[in-house]
């Protein structure tokens, strides 16, 4: 307790101040109810600018805004800026280990190899992912079919079982039925659509005595994984090996990397199933969203479907070369709505002089993704979804936008962006190839805006597909 009405030292970090805070809190209530957009609404502000220091409870926080400066911090320092702060909840349960939770610095950078060597391996060169996402689809498109044509429904519970049994596939090389995997996605989906609570427990420590509930999920979710992984050690086979953990076993049993351990294979597996399965169904839960709200957006997606990949075979992830303005409205989902518009906080890993202010080692950093998606310097009607404007004149993919950065750059870059975009492209081309969706009765959006919080949720609404 004593703790929160410490104002902490800043050690000199030179940075100059946001708006006022109050006592204890600090700056947070005044972040309302979407805090990317109250800090990037600060940015533009001439009496503070894309870089000052908040106070969140008795933390100083050093907030990042604008394209310019957050590509300055994340790629050119980029190792200065790939530290990770003590985040309670995280380090309560991935204990340091891993990747999300570890330090930047060898321990990270071994696992963070392996991980990008075997997504590789398993999640594309062999296109196990293509036929298991492809499986997985053909089964929600049957259940939409059959039941939903003339009755509504909602989207986010078909998508997230996609999204985790194509996690489940590329980490242990199985997949389960909906029964199995719902009870477990339901505590990763209550946990993420608490996360302003959770980021609470950082700085008003108190907050952790009433929220017994999000720990006992993160527990059980813990125990459900290492029951998982306890199965693949016990059928491990050297002469088969198909998925990451026993990649990861044969590594461990090998001695080949110093840093591997039971409790860092434990923490790397929680990684892949909270960084890969809700981002990926957020995202196509925001794609169809859009879509519905811009039917003649969804008649275009579908003409080039017919065109490229008409309308009986399911499509495969060489259809995607072929078809930039489905991949554009996808680009432009992710624009709209990055899976995490606030990056999970950052540390500096040492003394840095940055756009002429001295910050010190281990100042909180907080990066604003939104404020980078929604530069005006440089989109045009940043609100707006247009996806034509990742297009050029020939009408060609143009991907290579100095704003867009919706899998991050830099040293804690997403791992997973190339099994994403698979899986992305493939769910997204299935359903529309299959279905017109429209929303029930007619329903319309008050703004596209979707829910508040951290995360980014598209609004819980009802959708009525039709067989095309
Ligand atoms: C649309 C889908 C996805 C989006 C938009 C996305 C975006 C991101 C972003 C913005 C970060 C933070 C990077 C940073 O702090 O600079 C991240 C980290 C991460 N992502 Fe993804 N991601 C997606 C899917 C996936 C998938 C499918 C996987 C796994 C197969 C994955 C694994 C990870 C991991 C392990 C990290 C932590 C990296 C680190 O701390 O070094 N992500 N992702």
């Amino acid at each position: 307790m004593k703790k929160m009405f410490q104002q902490d030292k800043d050690d000199g970090c030179t940075v100059p101040w946001g708006p006022k805070p109050w006592p204890i809190v600090g700056n947070l209530i005044s972040l309302g109810r979407r805090p990317y957009e109250t800090i990037y609404k600060w940015s533009k502000n001439p009496l503070y600018g894309p870089i000052f220091k908040l106070r969140f409870g008795s933390q100083t926080v050093v907030c990042l805004n604008s394209t310019k400066l957050i590509r300055e911090a994340l790629h050119e320092n980029a190792e200065i800026f790939a530290g990770r702060p003590y985040l309670y909840m995280i380090n309560e349960t991935l204990h340091g280990k891993g990747i999300i939770s570890a330090p930047y610095g060898k321990d990270f950078n071994e696992h963070k190899t392996f991980l990008v060597r075997n997504l590789n391996r398993f999640g594309r060169r062999r296109s196990s992912l293509e036929n298991a996402c492809l499986e997985e689809v053909k089964i929600v498109a049957e259940k939409i079919r059959d039941q939903h044509q003339t009755k509504s429904f909602s989207m986010g519970q078909f998508l997230s079982e996609i999204s985790c049994n194509n996690i489940c596939t590329i980490t242990m090389g199985r997949y389960f039925d909906s029964a199995k995997i719902g009870r477990f996605l339901g505590k990763i989906n209550e946990n993420f659509n608490q996360t302003a609570t959770i980021a609470s427990f950082n700085f008003l420590p108190f907050t952790r005595w009433f929220q017994k509930k999000l720990f006992q999920n993160v527990a059980d979710c813990a125990q459900f994984v290492q029951t998982l992984i306890k199965e693949r050690e016990t059928d491990f086979d050297e002469q088969s090996i198909t998925n990451i953990v026993d990649s990861y076993i044969d590594n461990l049993k090998k001695q080949k990397i110093q840093s591997f351990s039971k409790e860092n294979l434990d923490s790397l597996v929680q990684d892949l199933f909270v960084a890969g399965t809700e981002t990926v169904s957020n995202t196509l839960n925001w794609a169809i969203f859009y879509v519905t709200v811009h039917s003649d957006i969804q008649q275009k997606i579908q003409n080039e479907i017919d065109k490229v990949i008409g309308k009986e075979r399911y499509p495969c992830i060489k259809d995607r070369m072929k078809m930039p303005y489905t991949e554009a409205a996808i680009l432009e989902t992710m624009r709209c709505q990055c899976a995490g518009p606030i990056l999970l906080p950052r540390s500096t890993t040492q003394d840095i002089l940055f756009c002429n202010y001295y910050i010190p080692k281990d100042t909180f950093i907080l990066v604003n993704m939104w404020s980078v998606m929604k530069d005006e310097t440089y989109w045009n009607e940043p609100n707006a979804f247009e996806p034509r404007r990742f297009l050029n004149d020939k009408q060609q993919i143009q991907n290579n936008h100095i704003a867009m950065m919706p899998f991050s750059v830099g040293k804690r870059a997403c791992v997973g962006e190339a099994i994403a975009k698979t899986q992305l492209f493939l769910v997204f081309t299935s359903l529309l190839q299959r279905f017109e969706f429209r929303f029930m009765d007619d329903w319309k959006p008050k703004d596209l805006q979707g829910e508040p919080g951290i995360t980014l949720r598209p609004p819980d609404c009802k959708y009525m597909a039709r067989v095309r």
